[in-house]
C-alpha cells in the first residue's frame, strides 16, 4: 500500500480518517488512548504544511440524527488545546464547502451522523473523496467496516494512502500472524467461547501454546472432563473446544496443565477465594481465577516464548481476589524478551490496572479489528488500500 510518509504534503489537502472513538461522559473524555495514537498522523500533516480535515466516528449513532452525545466536539477541544489551534468543528460540509489553511486542522462532525456511512454509500463516499487531495486511511479500529469514510472514500480519491498508525498496528499484527517467531504464545480471555471461535481456530494452527482465561478456559476445562460446578460455561461449544485440543495436540502444540484455581460460590466483589485443587471444585463452586500453581506453569511458558500475543484476562481481575492470575500473567509478559503484542479493551484495562504499559512491545488500538485480523480475514480497509496502491 502507500504510506502517508512517501507524499510531498505541502499545500495539499488531506482527509485523515481517525479512530478518536473514545470514551466520554458528560463532555469528560476518560482515556485518551486513541486520540494520542492518532496524534503523530495529525502532526506529521500538519508539520509538512497540509491542509489537514480530520473524520472519525463516535460510538455508533442512528444516521441522520444528531445527538450530543456523539458529537465530536469534546475531542476537538482536547485537539484545540492539545495542537495550541482553533480546531474548527465543521458540521455542515455536505452542504456547505469550507476553508482550511496550510498547517490547520479542522475536524468533521462524527461520520456515522451522515445518511449512508454505514451502506459505504456512493455519493457520500465521492463527497469525501472530493474533499482531499490525498485521503488517509489512519482508522485501524475501524478497518473491518466497510463503510464510505473508511471504504468508499478510498475507492474515489485519486491518492489513497495507509497513516503512521495504521502503518504500525500492521506491522505488529503481522509480525505475530505472518512471521512469528516461535515458541509463539497465544493468551485468550473472555467470557465466551462463541464469540472467539474463529479466534481459538485460527491460532490453533499457529501457536506452540494457547493459555486459557474466563468463561473460555472453564469450557475448555469441562470439554477436558474436569468438574467445573456452576462456573462460566457454553456447553454448546464443547464440542468446538475438543476439537481445537485435537487440532492443537496433532501439531505437537498445547495448553498448560491447570492444576488448581481459586473458587467463590457468588460473584461478588466482598466474596471470599477459595483456593482449590482442580479435582476438587464442587458442584456449586464457580471458578473466577487460577491458582498459583497453575500460574507458575503459565509464567515459565511466558517466559520462554519469543511470541506473545494477548487478548483477555485470566480471570476476575477486576475484583481484588480474583486478580492474582491475570496480575502474574502481565508482570510475566512485561518480563519477556518475547515482542509481545496486546489488544482488546479488557486487556488494556488489565495493562492499565498493573501498570505495565511501556513494557508491552505493541498494545492495539483496536478491538474488533484487532480479532478480524487474528481469524485471518481481510480487512476492507487494507484491501482497498492494497488495491488503490495496484491501480
Ligand atoms: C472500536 O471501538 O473498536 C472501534 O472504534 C470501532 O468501533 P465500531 O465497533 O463501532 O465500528
Amino acid at each position: 500500500m502507500n504510506y502517508l510518509e512517501d507524499f510531498n504534503l505541502k499545500d495539499k489537502k488531506v482527509l485523515i480518517r481517525s479512530d478518536l472513538n473514545v470514551p466520554i461522559k458528560s463532555g469528560i473524555i476518560s482515556s485518551k488512548k486513541r486520540i494520542q495514537a492518532s496524534l503523530p498522523t495529525i502532526l506529521f500533516a500538519i508539520n509538512s504544511g497540509a491542509k489537514v480535515i480530520v473524520t472519525s466516528h463516535l460510538g455508533r449513532p442512528m444516521e441522520g440524527h444528531f445527538t450530543e452525545e456523539e458529537s465530536l466536539k469534546p475531542i476537538v477541544k482536547y485537539l484545540s488545546d492539545y495542537l495550541n489551534q482553533d480546531v474548527r468543528l465543521i458540521t455542515d460540509w455536505i452542504e456547505s464547502p469550507f476553508q482550511v489553511d496550510s498547517g490547520q486542522v479542522v475536524v468533521l462532525e462524527n461520520c456515522r451522523f451522515n445518511n449512508g456511512e454505514q451502506e459505504n454509500d456512493a455519493e457520500l463516499a465521492k463527497k469525501y473523496a472530493e474533499l482531499a487531495d490525498i485521503f488517509v486511511m489512519d482508522a485501524f479500529g475501524t478497518a473491518h467496516r466497510k463503510h464510505a469514510s473508511t471504504y468508499g472514500v478510498a475507492e474515489y480519491s485519486d491518492c489513497a494512502c495507509s497513516g503512521i498508525l495504521f502503518s504500525s498496528e500492521l506491522k505488529a499484527l503481522n509480525k505475530v500472524m505472518k512471521d512469528p517467531n516461535h515458541p509463539m504464545v497465544a493468551i485468550v480471555g473472555g467470557s465466551k467461547v462463541s464469540t472467539k471461535l474463529s479466534v481459538l481456530d485460527a491460532l490453533s494452527d499457529k501457536v506452540d501454546q494457547l493459555i486459557l482465561g474466563g468463561g473460555i478456559a472453564n469450557t475448555f476445562l469441562k470439554a477436558q472432563g474436569f468438574e467445573i460446578g456452576k462456573s462460566l460455561c457454553e456447553d454448546d461449544f464443547l464440542t468446538s473446544a475438543e476439537k481445537i485440543i485435537k487440532k492443537l495436540e496433532k501439531r505437537g502444540a498445547s495448553l498448560p496443565i491447570i492444576s488448581d484455581v481459586i473458587c467463590g460460590k457468588l460473584l461478588t466483589e466482598d466474596e471470599p477465594a477459595i483456593i482449590k485443587d482442580i479435582s476438587e471444585v464442587d458442584s456449586d463452586d464457580m471458578i473466577f481465577d487460577l491458582g498459583k500453581n497453575s500460574m507458575d506453569g503459565i509464567t515459565k511458558i511466558v517466559q520462554s516464548a519469543k511470541t506473545i500475543l494477548w487478548n483477555g484476562p485470566i480471570g476476575v481481575f477486576e475484583f481484588k481476589q480474583f486478580s492474582n492470575g491475570t496480575e502474574l500473567l502481565a508482570d510475566a509478559i512485561a518480563k519477556s524478551n518475547a515482542f509481545s503484542l496486546a489488544g482488546g479493551g479488557d486487556t488494556i484495562a488489565a495493562i492499565e490496572k498493573f501498570k505495565v504499559e511501556n513494557n508491552i512491545s505493541y498494545i492495539s488500538t483496536a478491538g474488533g479489528a484487532f480479532l478480524e485480523f487474528v481469524e485471518g480475514k481481510k480487512l476492507p480497509a487494507i484491501e482497498i488500500l492494497e488495491k488503490k496502491c495496484q491501480s
